[in-house]
């Protein structure tokens, strides 16, 4: 893919719906009693994965692009598949997944492609076999054995990483347990899963301690079918934000996104930096927060502060990072990004693939184990390589717009993995 230097984009973006929250919406009424409907589902590959895992375990979905109808089976109702779960590039629908599975009367195996099977999953097999699983990985890697039991037992955790993926997949297994499951979140995670389950009626009980939040639920709960509106993903959106927020004369209209307080970071920052982003109707859909949002394009009085990203807020624009590593580019001040030793452990190693790509286009970065420094500097275009992923396929895209001259995405048809319309989009705005 070749993108050449823009100026202003203009329009309104079609967003395709929040990733964890349609992943979750898919899972969750699955498990539940009934028949629900989920609109402005995600179209990327990766809920799709979750969709035929579900399949393949016997839950009937019918699907119309964006809207699928759910017959759930119960939490207990799922049936043995006759093959391997195919989670593709996808680690939620792995570890959530490996959650659910974990305290099924019955034995599953998730695989997943070759990034997949790459990435940690022994924080989510050592809670799971305290509950009382048997899960054989790969050196603590996929493809996973799962031999299910229920129930089983409930267990008060720490997780070892501040995951919403990991505390996800604990909660997930609790329902399945006999008493209450606790998750004792030191760093706070996206909450999409809290609100998804009381919104299908479960009663999930948060308490502040002085080592964090606590969140439990019971093994009794069942969960209730009911509709569910997808919002617009902020994740996808942060490629709009950033390109139309640092490109003189831009202006984009972005109807709809999900703005939960534990994934907003990522617009947060950007205004403190100076990036104009108008916030409009905000309302609660189907418990989670949603907003209007409109970005203006102002080349100038971008930030000149020693900017570090660092600390709790990792946490919370973790899936952003890239992008803001491109936006770093224009800052007066750089940008700095500490803490964030996940990165090398997602779909790709990303604290090397944003130091190597910037790098190749000119920039001034210096890489750290947990992060990179990058400097203000004017991007040349060049080639750079997606390394399979489908986050830095899109940020260097944006990158693109900035540099002089044209540069080439290698792989860049993986951004499908989340935002399959991505690059039509882009190239729909640039031209209006
Ligand atoms: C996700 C949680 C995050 C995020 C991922 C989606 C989720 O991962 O990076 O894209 O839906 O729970 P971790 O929770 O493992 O950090």
């Amino acid at each position: 893919m070749k993108i050449r230097s823009a100026a202003g984009l203009k329009g309104e973006v079609a967003l395709p719906g929040d990733k964890s929250i349609s992943h979750r919406a898919a899972i969750f009424l699955a498990l539940s009693d009934g028949e629900a409907r989920v609109t402005n589902f995600g179209t990327s590959a990766d809920c799709s994965a979750t969709v035929n895992c579900l399949r393949d375990l016997g839950v009937t979905i019918d699907r119309a692009d964006s809207s699928l109808t759910i017959h759930g089976v119960g939490k207990d109702g799922l049936k043995r598949s006759d093959r391997d779960l195919d989670c593709e590039n996808s680690g939620t629908t792995m570890r959530l997944m490996a959650g659910v599975l974990a305290g099924q009367d019955m034995g599953s195996v998730l695989t997943g492609d070759e990034s997949l099977k790459k990435r940690p999953m022994k924080r989510v097999i050592d809670p799971l076999v305290l509950m009382g699983a048997s899960i054989s990985g790969n050196g603590g890697r996929a493809p996973l054995r799962i031999i299910g039991r229920r129930p089983l037992k409930a267990i008060d955790y720490v997780p070892s990483a501040a995951s919403a993926q990991l505390k996800s997949c604990v909660l997930l297994a609790g329902l399945n347990a006999t008493g209450e499951t606790s998750v004792l979140e030191s760093t706070p995670t996206r909450d999409h899963t809290e609100r998804m389950l009381r919104w299908l009626g479960v009663d999930v009980r948060e308490i502040e301690t002085d080592k964090g939040r606590r969140i439990s639920v019971d093994g009794s709960a069942r969960l209730s079918a009911r509709d569910i509106d997808v919002p617009s993903d902020l994740s996808s959106a942060a490629f709009f934000i950033v390109a139309g927020g640092l490109l003189d004369g831009s202006e984009l209209s972005l109807p709809g996104v999900g703005l939960n307080g534990s994934r907003r970071a990522v617009v947060d920052v950007l205004r403190g930096l100076g990036v104009d982003i108008e916030i409009a109707n905000e309302r609660i859909s189907c418990n989670e927060p949603v907003a209007d949002l409109m970005v203006r394009g102002r080349a100038h009085m971008l930030s000149n502060g020693r900017n570090v990203l660092s600390g709790a807020v990792i946490a919370n624009l973790i899936d952003e990072i890239p992008i803001l590593a491109v936006a770093g580019t224009r800052l007066a001040g750089g940008l700095e990004v500490r803490d964030a030793g996940e990165l090398r452990i997602k779909e790709s190693d990303r604290i090397a693939a944003i130091v190597e790509n910037l790098r190749r286009m000119g920039a001034d970065v210096e890489e750290y184990e947990d992060g990179f420094r990058v400097e203000r500097s004017a991007l040349r275009g060049g080639v750079v390589d997606s390394f399979g992923d489908h986050r830095i396929a899109m940020a260097f895209a944006v990158a693109g717009l900035f540099a002089d001259g044209e540069t080439e995405i290698k792989g860049a048809d993986c951004a499908a993995v989340s935002f399959p319309a991505f690059f039509d989009e882009l190239k729909r705005v640039i031209n209006q």
